[in-house]
């Protein structure tokens, strides 16, 4: 499996110019990157247009919201046929950013479905907000996971990438990333989780990806035959930076 790097743009570039830079010089790249698989996700409102300005891209769109409905009296949101016309393949889902606007599992578990009824791919967030020393965290990010994927059949998930990303890791309060070891107890831990419903074949081949802080230095740290299979960049991603990470990642 070729390591996924997922790109969160978040809020991210105020401009579409801008965007559309960003995007030109990630695919230019991306077409000399064979050992890599990369995804875009920018604000809904730039996909089609990202989409549209190159005939051919290896680079993949992908939303960063969903709603659980697809269609309807719901000011604002955006459903999973628009994202998939508009250009978007995967969509990230329960983001903690998102759980912390009010989402909960059931939520979440609904936009997975979404997902899947629009053909996306789903790229579903779990992480627990604090770390312990009783190792709670483990039990919170399995009930998370669980009852996020609870409406999907197996076959649905074991093609269901599933993104670590704990929230204290994530974002400007952040005071660091994880350290690889937490993020390779993770994954083993979520793949247990994931055999246990699948089996331990299908398990295996689930993409895992670690979000939180990761940047041009720390990038490989997490990736390896145990660790996680792709990485889901936020801050980084809007900056030069993230072509350094490609290259890196393409090169490991
Ligand atoms: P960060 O965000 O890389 O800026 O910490 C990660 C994410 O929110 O997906």
């Amino acid at each position: 499996m070729s390591p996924l790097i997922v790109a969160n743009w978040k809020m991210n570039p105020p401009r579409l110019d801008d965007a559309l830079k960003l995007y030109k010089s990630i695919a230019t790249l991306s077409r000399s990157l064979k050992n890599i698989e990369t995804v875009v996700c920018p604000p809904s409102p730039f996909i089609e247009p990202l989409m549209r300005s190159l005939r051919s891209s290896p680079v993949v769109l992908g939303g960063q919201n969903i709603h659980s409905e697809s269609s309807g009296a719901f000011t604002g949101e955006v459903s999973g046929s628009m994202l998939y016309t508009a250009g978007a393949r995967f969509v990230i889902v329960g983001h903690s950013e998102r759980r912390a606007m009010g989402e909960d599992d059931e939520l979440v578990s609904r936009k997975v479905l979404a997902a899947y009824k629009a053909r996306l791919t789903p790229i579903v967030c779990v992480g627990e907000s604090v770390r312990d020393s009783s190792g709670d965290y483990l039990h919170i990010v399995a009930r998370q996971l669980e009852a996020s994927v609870q409406y999907i059949t197996g076959a649905q998930l074991a093609k269901t990438v599933i993104a670590y990303e704990p929230v204290w890791a994530i974002g400007d309060t952040a005071k660091k990333a994880a350290e690889p070891r937490d993020v390779e107890e993770m994954t083993l831990y979520i793949r247990r989780i994931l055999a246990d419903r699948i089996g331990p074949n299908k398990a295996a081949r689930v993409r895992i990806l670690y979000g939180g802080s990761v940047n041009a230095q720390n990038a490989l740290d997490f990736l390896g035959d145990t660790r996680a299979d792709g990485l889901l960049v936020g801050r980084a991603s809007v900056t030069a930076q993230f072509l350094t990470m490609l290259k890196a990642v393409n090169a490991a």
